[in-house]
């Protein structure tokens, strides 16, 4: 027998260990949300998107309808290109467009969760014979290479309020980076969720099926698979809460008892009975907030329309600068 810890299993990625292991050293423990999605968090989150409760998908997927169509035929873009793409399911409705508008085009999906992005760009690959598909495995939130040659206008897209779920500061240095690779003639294309009565939005991250509490534990099984953690996904339940200050949602993971959890590589974490792990915020905006982040990021709204009850907007930006 020896005390020296055993080191990671080959399987482990050396990045999520540091990962992990930064968030639950901090004073109030948080895990980042790129662990919800391995193949069965996104399948997951698909079924969120058609919860009765979970109204973003649906409005945007309304706002894109109407508005692709007069948007892309304005752009006539030759490149789509989409952060945290996803199942691409609502893409669908800008891809019809682009195709429309456009012989040959290119969409590039970006998204960590490997194996669904394969799965979704074969799918769009064989459903759209005039759009070259090229997926990336990538986390948006490093620096990450594009394909080389992509033609031009392009359209950069980041949908489904994905941008809520960083704080100000990190959302303006991810949109400074999808700036900093636009060309004038360029249009960036954002879906993001506003602000409105609190128990709207926590009734969408507190679903009465449970999808959502099934959703924000995965990723302990995501944790343990990715860092080699051994967190017991049973003592973990659930929660999410409105904070009216900051403007955002916040999904915890409350510990059901004291524990210690080890990460190999990186040591052992101790939780109280009752201590939470925020595993999310998915921050709502107004046009004023939108505005000041754009304009932090080298963004200009061109275009900004929301649906009838201003759940929802659909933003279209040029770049400033
Ligand atoms: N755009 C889709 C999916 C939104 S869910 C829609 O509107 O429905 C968020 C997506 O972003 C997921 O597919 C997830 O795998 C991906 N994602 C989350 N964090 C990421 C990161 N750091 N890097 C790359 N992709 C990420
Ligand atoms: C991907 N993202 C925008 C979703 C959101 O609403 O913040 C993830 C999600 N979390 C709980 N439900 C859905």
């Amino acid at each position: 027998m020896t005390d020296v810890a055993l080191p990671p299993s080959p399987a482990v990625d050396a990045t999520a260990v540091r990962a992990v292991a930064d968030g639950l050293s901090r004073p109030r423990k948080e895990l980042p949300p790129r662990f919800f999605y391995d193949e069965h968090g996104s399948r997951l989150f698909e079924e969120i998107t058609r919860l009765p409760e979970y109204y973003l998908t649906r409005t945007e997927r309304t706002l894109l309808a109407r508005w692709m169509p007069v948007w892309v035929a304005a752009l006539k873009p030759r490149a789509l290109i989409e952060l945290g793409a996803g199942s691409a399911e609502k893409t669908r409705i800008v891809l019809d467009a682009i195709s429309a508008a456009a012989d040959s085009s290119v969409y590039v999906p970006v998204d960590v969760s490997a194996e669904f992005l394969d799965e979704s760009a074969g799918r769009i690959g064989r459903d759209y014979p005039s759009i070259q598909v090229v997926p990336v495995v990538a986390d948006f939130t490093d620096a990450f290479a594009l394909p080389d040659g992509l033609p031009a206008p392009a359209m950069h897209a980041f949908l489904g309020s994905t941008i809520g779920n960083f704080a100000p500061d990190d959302a303006v240095a991810l949109l400074r980076r999808v700036r900093e690779r636009m060309s004038g003639g360029d249009r960036f294309l954002m879906g993001v969720d506003l602000r409105k009565d609190p128990a709207v939005i926590e009734a969408a991250y507190n679903d009465a099926a449970g999808v959502t509490a099934a959703f924000n534990r995965n990723m302990l099984r995501v944790v343990n698979a990715q860092a080699g953690a051994d967190f017991d996904v049973d003592a973990w339940e659930h929660r999410a809460s409105y904070n009216a200050v900051d403007h955002w949602i916040e999904m915890h993971l409350v510990a059901l008892r004291e524990q210690v959890v080890a990460v190999p590589g990186a040591g052992t974490f101790s939780f109280t009975a009752g201590e939470t792990i925020r595993t999310e915020i998915s921050a709502k905006h107004d046009r004023g907030s939108v505005d000041a982040m754009f304009a932090a990021s080298g963004l200009r709204v061109d275009e900004w329309t929301t649906d009838d009850d201003a759940l929802y907007a659909l933003v279209l930006a040029s770049p400033v600068g």
